[in-house]
């Protein structure tokens, strides 16, 4: 079974992070899962959204050793539905029932994909990520942004995603069972 696995949460599957992530997921030869397809609603300190898609999604991830999380940057932030779903993990955090599968986040590797409008993906919205990976101990692989501010332009990008490609290839987590 192939290690990584990316979500994606864009307000368009087939726009620049979509395809974006499309032509990366098929050089690393993974499964994308769209968040739009998922039912996972905001956090709520009451926990009475437990039944919807996000413990059997945090379950599924965990069968994998890396992670891409894919969006596009909308006001230097992630997507909305990127944000809900991260806000979620607290839930992995403060209920004892779901701690042990909070736990099992530590050592996998985080990765960003992203898209936006600007030469480089912002400071701080990098930042969000990385920040959450080393909350959650989890260690942070790498990103590829692609600027599409006069469309999306594949070519430009062939040596970026050659070379994050080869990136999370390399890696090998070799000291956690799947599971783990
Ligand atoms: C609501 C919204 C907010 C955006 N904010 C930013 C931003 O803060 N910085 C930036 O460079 N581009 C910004 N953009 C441009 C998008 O990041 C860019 O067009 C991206 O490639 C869109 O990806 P998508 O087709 O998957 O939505 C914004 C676009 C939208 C729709």
């Amino acid at each position: 079974m192939n290690d990584t696995i990316a979500i994606f949460a864009s307000a368009r599957r087939n726009g620049n992070t979509g395809k974006f992530i499309d032509w990366i997921g098929n050089e690393l030869d993974i499964s994308i899962i769209d968040l739009s397809e998922k039912n996972i609603s905001p956090y709520d300190y009451e926990h009475n959204n437990l039944n919807d898609d996000f413990v059997p999604l945090m379950n599924q991830l965990l069968d994998y050793k890396k992670i891409i999380f894919v969006t596009p940057i909308y006001w230097y932030a992630s997507s909305a539905q990127m944000k809900i779903f991260i806000d979620r993990i607290a839930d992995l955090l403060y209920l004892e029932e779901l701690k042990d599968i909070g736990r099992r986040l530590r050592k996998k590797t985080g990765y960003v994909v992203c898209t936006s409008t600007s030469n480089e993906a912002n400071q701080s919205f990098m930042n969000t990520f990385k920040d959450t990976f080393e909350y959650l101990g989890m260690n942070y692989g790498g990103h590829v942004h692609a600027n599409c501010e006069n469309g999306y332009s594949p070519n430009k990008y062939i040596e970026d995603v050659n070379k994050f490609v080869k990136l999370v290839k390399l890696v090998k987590c070799k000291d956690i069972s799947p599971a783990a």
